[in-house]
């Protein structure tokens, strides 16, 4: 069965298709008027165990399929690997204009996206997630770019995908520390819009962590449901709605890019990211301090971290100046009132950021 939920963003408007094969993806690109040169760029693991089920339509259809491949790692969503497709993009194209597909997690959704808003100034890209965190988040929104070395996301542009299909099935080859990175994303959901989402979250913990089909029924649309509202009202994050899905991301990022992209996945840092922000919610008479415990259980029941022990507080402080929410020297960071509803400010002190920054790696 399909079901679809609509981005409404008149003229780029989009939808995100839940569909059991990638059967119906060549009628639908055929649909959206795609290019006939299809470009997949994904990992080469990926495509050994799902090259067939998604090449395989698109060739019987008469589409010409090629692919590139990059290293399964974060430090691939760099502008180095960026210019390496291009490169490649433009040895193969010869005129033609291709349709890029991102078949992968957050890393080539966001790499395959900043490509396709920048190689010969746009080409319609289309988002084939194949991780948790992608299929609830990343794939959906068109913010897309790279990492420099020192600043997560620094490089980018809003490019809004043409179509979303999120295949269940890729989901379950996934390992259970990427299912728990995605399941971080999916407690911001519930903290920042959705109470009823973090109830059952609480209540239905080891189907989620075992990414049990029911489960995943539950949470991937309605995660969806909120990004694609969210980003309807503020493409481009202009009105203070979209930055709400930044709760925990602040501190998040700059533990990503202290440890060189290296120790924490994205949903890990963020799980640390959100014990914090709660932490200062609390102490900013914001948030009940029933309810950071409970988001500190919830991460904990899930497998997620509440600490980054270890890590240089130095080296995170250096990093949250890069952070894009640091405006005009006033870092923006998303607060929380309750479990359902976050705040945007600008006034938290510098002394209550150190002092939860270094709790937290210490
Ligand atoms: N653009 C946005 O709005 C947005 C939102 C959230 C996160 N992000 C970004 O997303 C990135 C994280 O994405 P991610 O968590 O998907 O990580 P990822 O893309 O690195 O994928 C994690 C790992 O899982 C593997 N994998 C992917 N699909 C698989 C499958 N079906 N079976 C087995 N293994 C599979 C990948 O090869 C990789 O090794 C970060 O860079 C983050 O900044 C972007
Ligand atoms: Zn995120």
């Amino acid at each position: 069965m399909t079901s679809s939920i609509r981005v409404s963003l008149g003229e780029r408007s989009y939808s995100i298709v839940t569909a059991p094969s990638y059967a119906a993806l060549p009628a639908q690109l055929a649909r959206l008027g795609m290019p006939a040169w299809a470009c997949v760029v994904s990992h080469q693991a990926l495509l050994d165990r799902f090259g067939p089920e998604l090449l395989g339509p698109l060739r019987r259809a008469g589409w010409q399929a090629d692919t590139i491949t990059v290293p399964e790692s974060e430090r691939s969503k760099s502008y180095a690997m960026a210019e390496r497709i291009m490169r490649q993009l433009a040895r193969r194209a010869l005129m033609r204009e291709p349709l890029l597909l991102a078949f992968g997690g957050g890393v080539i959704g966001d790499l395959t996206g900043f490509v396709a808003a920048v190689f010969r100034r746009g080409v319609p890209y289309v988002q084939l997630p194949t991780t948790l965190l992608a299929q609830v988040d990343s794939a959906i929104g068109g913010k897309v770019g790279v990492d420099l070395p020192f600043a997560k996301n620094f490089v980018g542009a809003f490019h809004q995908p043409r179509l979303v299909v999120n295949h269940v099935g890729v989901l379950r080859s996934l390992p259970l520390r990427q299912r728990r990175s995605g399941l971080g994303e999916i407690v911001k959901y519930g903290v920042m819009a959705d109470p009823e989402l973090f109830r059952y979250l609480e209540t239905h913990v080891r189907g989620c962590v075992a990414g049990h089909p029911t489960a995943l029924r539950v949470m991937v649309p309605r995660c969806c449901r909120i990004k694609a509202r969210v980003v309807s009202q503020d493409e481009r994050e202009t009105r203070g709605i979209r930055t709400g899905l930044n709760f925990g991301h602040t501190l998040g990022h700059a533990l990503e890019t202290a440890t060189g992209y290296r120790r924490f996945t994205h949903g890990e840092a963020i799980a640390v990211g959100m014990v914090a922000a709660s932490r200062m919610s609390v102490e900013m008479g914001l948030m009940p301090a029933s309810d950071a415990a409970r988001v500190t259980a919830l991460l904990r029941a899930l497998g997620l971290p509440t600490s980054a022990r270890g890590v240089s507080w130095s080296a995170v402080s250096r990093a949250l100046r890069f952070d894009k929410k640091f405006l005009e020297g006033r870092m923006r960071w998303v607060l929380c009132r309750g479990i359902g509803r976050v705040v945007v400010r600008h006034d938290v002190p510098p002394a209550l950021i150190e002092r939860v920054g270094r709790a937290c790696v210490a």
